[in-house]
C-alpha cells in the first residue's frame, strides 16, 4: 500500500492534533462511539449542513424544514417498526465475554480476542436507547431516543401540510441527532452511537414515485461531486430484495471507497406508503391527501435521502487527505473544496512588525463573515504547513511592502503558487473561490 495514502490512524491523529474531533469524555477514559467536535470540526460541520441545504434550495422542488424532538414515545416506535425490527444479531465469546455483531465475524473460527471457540447463541439486540419520561418511578413511561430523524417527519406530515402552503409533491427535510446503541461502533466516525443525520422525506403521488426515486438518486450523486468528492471513489449500489430494510421497496446506496473498503455513504430509499400507513393504523388519525383532480383520497409515497453529517465529514477528510513532497519534504495537505474547508483564509503577518496592518485586515474579513484565522507566531513555512494540514485554501501574507502599496501575497494551498493582489480585490477573489456549482446533468 502507498505509504502516503490516508489511513484511519492518520486521520484520527490529525483530527485530534488540529482540533477537528476529540474522543468524548477522554479524560475519563471515553466511551466507544461517542465523539465531540473541536473548533475546526464545528466549523466544517456547519459548512456541510449549509451546503446540504443549498443543494436542496437550488432546485425547483419545494422543500420545507422541521426540527423535531429527540425523544419519542413507545407507540411511535412500535408503529414505525423499530421496536420489532431495528436490531442486529449479537453473539458473545463464553470465555473472554467479548461481544460481537454476529454478521461481523465467522462463528466457524475462534474468537479474535482470546482464540477460544465457544460462542453463545446468536440473539437479536435492539439498537434503540431507552429512557424514562416523568419524575415518579412507577408512573413514568418508557420512551426512546430516536434512531433516525425520519419518523418525526412522518408524524408531523399532516401538521406541515395544514400549516404551510406546500402541495404534493414536496419535501420535508431535517438535520438532527440520532442515537443507536451499536454493538460494535467502529472505524472512527463511520459507525457511532450518537451521530447526526440530514434526511429529506419527499412526498409524492404513487404514480410518480419511481420517477422521483430516480431523480433523487441523481441529485444526491451530483451533490457528492459538487462538494468535491472524487468521482472514481463514488459508486451506486442497488439493494437486492433480501437486503432491503423492512420499510423499503427499493434502496440505492451511494458508496465511497474508504481506506477500509467500499461502504455506504448515503442511502436513497423508496419507502412507498409504509410509514404513513403504519402511523394511520396505530394512531387512528387520517394522514391521507385529497386529490382535487381525481376527487379521491390517497396515501402519498415517500422517497427518502438520508446521509450522516459525521459520515460525510469522515468521507471528505478521507478524500482530501494527501501527503505531497515539496522541496524534498513531505507535507500533509487536506485538499478540501474551499466551501467545505473550516478556514477559508489565514492572515499571516511576515513578522510582528506587520501586526498593525495585518490585524485590521483580519478583523475586516471576519466582520464580513468570512471564516478567517490570524496566525503571527512561528516561521512562515511552518505556518503554511499548519494551514495546509487543516485544508485552508488561501493564505494571505502581509509583508514589508504591504503598508506602502496596499498589496499582499495570496498563496494557493494546492499549487503553493503565490500572487500579489491589492487589498480591495480580496473579497471578490474569496467569493469566486467559495462558489459551488451544483451540476445539473
Ligand atoms: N432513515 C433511514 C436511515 O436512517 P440508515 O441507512 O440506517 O437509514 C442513513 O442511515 C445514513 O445515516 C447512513 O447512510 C449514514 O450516512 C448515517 N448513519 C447511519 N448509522 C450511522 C452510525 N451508527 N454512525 C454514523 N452515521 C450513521
Amino acid at each position: 500500500m502507498d505509504a502516503h495514502a490516508p489511513t484511519l490512524e492518520k486521520l484520527v491523529s490529525l483530527c485530534k492534533r488540529r482540533g477537528f474531533i476529540f474522543q468524548s469524555a477522554e479524560i475519563y477514559g471515553g466511551v466507544t462511539g461517542l465523539y465531540d467536535s473541536g473548533p475546526l470540526g464545528t466549523l466544517m460541520k456547519e459548512n456541510i449542513r449549509r451546503l446540504w441545504k443549498e443543494s436542496l434550495n437550488h432546485l425547483e422542488q419545494e422543500v420545507v424544514y422541521i426540527d423535531g424532538a429527540l425523544i419519542g414515545p413507545e407507540a411511535l416506535w412500535k408503529a414505525s417498526g423499530h421496536i420489532s425490527n431495528f436490531h442486529d444479531p449479537m453473539v458473545d465469546c463464553m470465555v473472554c465475554k467479548h461481544r460481537y455483531r454476529a454478521d461481523d465475524i465467522s462463528l466457524d473460527k475462534p474468537c479474535p480476542h482470546c482464540g477460544n471457540k465457544q460462542w453463545t447463541e446468536v440473539r437479536d439486540f435492539n439498537l434503540m436507547f431507552t429512557t424514562q419520561v416523568g419524575a415518579n418511578t412507577g408512573q413514568s413511561t418508557t420512551a426512546y431516543l430516536r434512531p433516525e430523524t425520519a419518523q418525526v417527519v412522518f408524524v408531523n406530515f399532516k401538521n406541515v401540510m395544514s400549516s404551510s402552503r406546500v402541495k404534493i409533491p414536496f419535501g420535508i427535510a431535517q438535520i438532527g441527532k440520532a442515537f443507536r446503541n451499536e454493538i460494535t461502533p467502529k472505524q472512527f466516525l463511520f459507525r457511532m452511537r450518537e451521530f447526526e443525520q440530514m434526511e429529506l422525506e419527499w412526498f409524492c403521488k404513487p404514480s410518480e414515485s419511481n420517477h422521483f426515486y430516480a431523480f433523487w438518486i441523481l441529485q444526491r450523486m451530483l451533490f457528492m461531486r459538487a462538494i468535491g468528492i472524487t468521482k472514481e471513489r463514488l459508486r451506486l449500489h442497488g439493494h437486492a430484495p433480501e437486503e432491503l430494510s423492512h420499510y423499503s421497496r427499493g434502496t440505492s446506496d451511494i458508496e465511497y471507497q474508504y481506506p477500509f473498503g467500499w461502504k455506504e455513504l448515503e442511502g436513497i430509499a423508496h419507502r412507498g406508503d409504509f410509514d404513513l400507513t403504519q402511523h394511520m393504523q396505530h394512531s387512528g388519525k387520517d394522514l391521507k391527501v385529497y386529490d382535487e383532480e381525481t376527487k379521491e383520497s390517497y396515501t402519498p409515497h415517500v422517497i427518502e435521502c438520508s446521509v450522516g453529517v459525521d459520515r460525510l465529514f469522515l468521507t471528505l477528510l478521507c478524500d482530501a487527505y494527501y501527503e505531497d513532497e515539496i522541496d524534498g519534504e513531505i507535507r500533509t495537505v487536506l485538499r478540501l473544496h474551499p466551501a467545505v474547508a473550516p478556514i477559508t483564509v489565514a492572515i499571516l503577518p511576515l513578522t510582528k512588525k506587520q501586526h498593525d496592518f495585518a490585524y485590521p485586515l483580519y478583523k475586516k474579513l471576519k466582520l464580513a463573515d468570512y471564516s478567517v484565522e490570524y496566525d503571527s507566531s512561528g516561521s512562515i513555512g511552518k505556518r503554511y504547513r499548519r494551514q495546509d494540514e487543516i485544508g485552508t485554501p488561501f493564505c494571505i501574507t502581509v509583508d514589508f511592502d504591504s503598508p506602502a502599496d496596499n498589496t499582499v501575497t495570496l498563496r494557493h494551498r494546492d499549487s503553493t503558487k503565490q500572487e500579489r493582489i491589492s487589498l480591495e480585490d480580496i473579497p471578490a477573489r474569496l467569493d469566486a473561490l467559495l462558489k459551488i456549482s451544483f451540476l445539473e446533468e
